[in-house]
């Protein structure tokens, strides 16, 4: 058999189930570009401290650019002993330029290759998530938009509470979206970190200029400290751990169209596109889409904590514990760009039915208005609770709303009432008054529509 990169230690070969074990190539070959990134620019780097000629870092490069092809042309041919991409593609590269290709390993290792490779592999696809998140964004202030009076009861602990605006409740979780879209930007300096350099784990002897390779690569700073440089992997924590809760904001989301698809409550119908039937049930039309926003958030969440007890004991520097770092973040990665796309598509597609959500609002939904009304007489909100509650009651005790109950009955509750309590019975008007910032009023809603898109220009 022909000798493994590392073989020349060895006597023995590797059991063969140990052999697959320890492979990775399956799942790390993703990364193919950013490891043949990472190598030119150490290339180049090498040839700026002596360790290649002008030629010889020229066809290194031209090499390292063949093997990338290959790559993308779908041709490049794994050897049964590529352990993982980066052995497999300097396995290629001397097959293309001959003993010249030895060389590029000079002073650096896997450890602080993969790393880099990581790291720059994340920070592409940061850009598709973004490129994602912002989309979602855009559809449902869009909708909110157009949507923007259609009324709904709002709800505390699903019990009808106030009225609001559809608009009012389809923004509240783009600003859950608007938060995590920040947090992904914030996370980018700490990923944006260069290992490259460090070595195995003690450095680099040849001197190669690391700042140099940060710039080439488009790295924001460079590793302080080699050990960590090889052994940090809080990175992908973070960006599990944001993964995590920007798909909890995705579920939480989803959970409430599921409910208001249902026919009790009937205030949207998902379009067929997000939906699918039952094989045993003919009338069925279920939300599949928004239950596997649900369920692939759990999902997520597990990568998360998978990954987290990896690393808890791990001592410093390189581990081979840490390759398992690849399939949780590159398991997050694809569900969390995918349910972007597909909650954005649910968005997008959804048929609302205003005259739904108008019919759901019954007049107790204007009890803390009513409260309120007296309020607006000078009696304090505490007793005002109290009266609003005994006309709830009667209204109940006589099967009717309270907008049913004559001035004389609410005379009977309290003096104050006057000909014009019959103007707190009016949904609209309830959430006119609620005037302040973050209020359900249209101009409260068009204000967090203009803070939205603002947020998406920045
Ligand atoms: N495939 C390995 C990983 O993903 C690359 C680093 C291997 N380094 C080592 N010293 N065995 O972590």
């Amino acid at each position: 058999t022909k000798q493994k990169l590392w073989g020349g230690r060895f006597t023995g070969t590797t059991d063969p189930l140990m052999h697959t074990f320890n492979q990775s190539l399956a799942y790390d070959q993703r990364m193919h570009a950013a490891d043949i990134k990472g190598s030119i620019a150490y290339a180049k780097g090498l040839k700026r401290v002596g360790i290649l000629t002008e030629d010889e870092e020229a066809k290194m490069i031209a090499g390292l650019e063949a093997v990338g092809k290959e790559w993308e042309d779908g041709t490049f041919e794994p050897a049964p002993d590529d352990e993982d991409i980066h052995t497999a593609n300097e396995r290629r590269l001397s097959e293309l330029i001959g003993p010249l290709g030895g060389k590029l390993h000079t002073g650096r290792s896997r450890n602080d290759q993969v790393a880099t490779d990581m790291r720059l592999w994340l920070l592409e696809e940061i850009k598709d998530v973004e490129n994602g998140l912002r989309e979602l964004i855009r559809v449902m202030v869009e909708r909110a938009d157009k949507e923007k009076d259609y009324l709904m009861p709002g709800y505390t602990h699903l019990q009808r509470g106030q009225p609001i605006r559809w608009s009012h409740l389809l923004l509240s979780h783009a600003f859950s979206f608007r938060n995590d879209l920040e947090r992904l930007q914030q996370l980018i300096p700490r990923v944006s970190v260069l290992p490259l350099g460090s070595g195995a784990l003690a450095g680099n002897p040849f001197v190669v200029d690391r700042e140099f390779l940060a710039k080439e690569l488009g790295f924001q700073s460079v590793a302080e400290n080699s050990l960590w440089g090889v052994g940090d992997r809080d990175f992908i924590v973070e960006f599990l751990m944001w993964s995590s809760l920007a798909m909890t904001h995705i579920s939480r989301m989803a959970e409430d169209l599921i409910i208001y698809s249902t026919a009790e409550f009937g205030f949207v119908t998902l379009s067929d596109a997000y939906s699918t039937g039952s094989s045993i049930m003919p009338q069925k039309k279920n939300p599949d889409s928004l239950e596997l926003l649900r369920g692939k958030s759990g999902r997520v969440f597990g990568n998360m904590a998978g990954f987290i007890m990896t690393l808890k004991g791990l001592p410093s520097t390189y581990n081979k514990d840490l390759q398992e770092d690849k399939e949780p973040l590159f398991d997050a990665l694809v569900n969390v760009s995918t349910s972007f796309k597909i909650a954005e598509g649910v968005i997008a597609t959804l048929d609302v039915h205003p005259e739904k959500m108008r019919k759901a609002l019954t007049m107790d939904v204007l009890a803390t208005d009513l409260a309120d009304y007296l309020v607006r007489k000078g009696i304090p909100f505490r007793e005002t609770h109290h009266i609003s509650g005994r006309a709830v009651a009667l209204a109940e005790s006589r099967s009717c709303q309270l907008n049913e109950l004559t001035l004389a009955d609410y005379k009977t509750l309290n003096d104050k009432f006057s000909e014009d309590v019959h103007e707190v019975f009016d949904f609209e008007a309830s959430v006119e008054r609620r005037q302040a910032i973050g209020g359900p009023s249209r101009k409260m809603v068009d204000r967090q529509i203009a803070v939205l898109r603002e947020a998406l220009r920045g």
